[in-house]
């Protein structure tokens, strides 16, 4: 049998973070993968019309339908999503939602290794901020235990600053660059992070992506 492991990536930018840093920890399962962009799919949020329980498969007709049929199919799933205010991001919460359809009578996910990725602007402990990582990593561990899934962990990407695009580190008065980093940080102070450049960071992705690979055969 071909295992393969399946990555969800709830992060609309190009290119982004939390793409690379799902892609990160892909490679390193040693096993074939496939990543998956919500944002290039349509996945609506379930309609509580319980219209699943007797066939597993959501009436909803969009692409949820087919992204739970490889979810159910992949040997393992990495779930990566991004925190707007502080929540796992809509796009990646619709998803889990879907997954709901697999769940009736068979617990068609029981047992599946799963992990998650989360990227935020706070980081982990950060006095006075709503803790985005942990609620982040929160939402899909929670999703994926109440699927009886085997959840291997999570890993969060943290200190990338938003407010930092738009060039303005002077005059903003409601920029995060401030309330996190002080009054006087400048963007060019802080800089853009990239998950690549902490050793820590990419250690961390790629020991996930590696305990995922073991829990296949676990
Ligand atoms: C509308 C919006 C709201 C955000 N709110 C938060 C927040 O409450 N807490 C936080 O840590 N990060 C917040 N962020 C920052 C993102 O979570 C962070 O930049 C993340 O790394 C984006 O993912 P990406 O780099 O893959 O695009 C927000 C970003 C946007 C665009």
């Amino acid at each position: 049998m071909r295992i393969k492991i399946l990555g969800i990536s709830g992060s609309p930018i190009e290119n982004s973070n939390t793409d690379r840093a799902l892609q990160i920890a892909l490679a390193a399962t040693g096993y074939q993968t496939e990543f998956i962009k919500l944002s290039d799919y349509t996945v609506g949020p379930c309609n509580a019309c319980l219209g699943c329980t007797e066939t597993n498969r959501c009436v909803l007709k969009d692409d949820g339908i087919m992204l739970t049929e490889k979810a159910y199919k992949a040997n393992a799933l990495i779930i990566a999503g991004w925190t707007p205010y502080a929540s796992i991001d809509s796009r990646t919460k619709a998803f889990m939602e879907r997954l709901y359809a697999l769940r009736h009578r068979h617990g068609l996910m029981h047992g599946k290794p799963g992990a998650a990725i989360v990227t935020s602007t706070i980081p982990e402990g950060l006095e006075g901020m709503a803790p985005a990582g942990d609620l982040g990593i929160g939402a899909i561990e929670n999703h994926m235990r109440a699927e009886g899934m085997h959840f291997v962990g999570g890993v969060q990407v943290a200190d990338n600053v938003p407010c930092i695009h738009c060039g303005d580190d002077r005059q903003c008065a409601h920029s995060s660059l401030k309330s996190i980093y002080g009054r006087d940080a400048t963007i060019a102070q802080v800089g853009i992070k990239r998950p690549e450049e902490s050793p820590a960071t990419m250690a961390a992705l790629e020991k996930l992506g590696k305990d995922i690979g073991a829990a296949v055969y676990g």
